[in-house]
């Protein structure tokens, strides 16, 4: 990951988040939230369908900078979705990667394609020509061969994609246990430092802890 590029006083890197039409807002709500506590400089662009899924699932009519965020708005920077003149619609626009998260196929079939009609295809199509890391965070089932072939052309382009798809090991309790786990997966890939407990290694850590605990327990 290139070294933090945003001139913004007390912002370590700049990450655009791309919004559309998929099932899973909740998975970008939490990333943005996530991203602007850690003093990261978020670019929200949300595709039409985007917005009608923030609003069925999320409750959000409105695309509010502080309703997207956990009311750190001030971290947030949002573009039309359908301005593909935005700054981020730009190469020169320098930025530390982009995710799309929840990606509909349709999004993810334009993007393998080359096409941009909206600002989040275009802003992603930028970050593949530009070599910056692509994150896109797919959510469809079951899936096809358009998609499985969208998904090849994506990757071999250099984007990673990462189905919106919790693992159950770490036995979630909640629903917003699951989202915590794709959402801290979905930094690691971006490069965001985080705490959330996702990690198998420090749960196996914990589960060792308190079996010696036990074991020292008078009986
Ligand atoms: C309530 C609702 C849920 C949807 N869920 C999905 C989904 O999970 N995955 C998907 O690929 N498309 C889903 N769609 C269809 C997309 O929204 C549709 O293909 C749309 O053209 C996507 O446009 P966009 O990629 O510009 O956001 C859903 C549509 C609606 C209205």
């Amino acid at each position: 990951m290139n070294a933090p590029q945003s001139m913004n006083e007390g912002i370590s890197r700049r990450i655009v988040v791309g919004i559309t039409g998929a099932s899973g807002a909740a998975y970008a709500v939490r990333v943005i939230e996530l991203l602007a506590e850690r003093n990261v400089e978020v670019h929200v662009a949300c595709s039409n369908l985007g917005k009608r899924l923030l609003a069925e699932e999320a409750g959000i009519t409105k695309l509010d900078a502080d309703a997207l965020s956990g009311g750190r708005g001030e971290r947030l920077v949002m573009h039309p979705g359908n301005d593909v003149g935005a700054a981020c619609a730009s190469g020169s626009f320098r930025h530390d990667g982009m995710v799309v998260v929840p990606a509909s196929s349709n999004t993810l079939a334009k993007i393998a394609h080359g096409i941009s009609d909206n600002l989040v295809q275009r802003a992603a199509q930028v970050t593949l020509k530009e070599r910056r890391p692509l994150v896109i965070a797919h959510r469809e089932s079951p899936i096809g061969l358009t998609e499985i072939e969208a998904m090849r052309k994506v990757t071999e382009a250099g984007a990673i994609v990462a189905p919106l798809a919790p693992g159950l090991y770490l036995q979630p309790k909640s629903v917003s246990d699951l989202i915590d786990f794709m959402a801290g997966r979905l930094l690691d890939l971006l490069g965001v430092d985080h705490e959330l407990p996702i990690r198998w290694d420090e749960h196996l850590a914990g589960q060792r802890e308190k079996k010696a605990d036990n074991r020292s327990t008078p009986r």
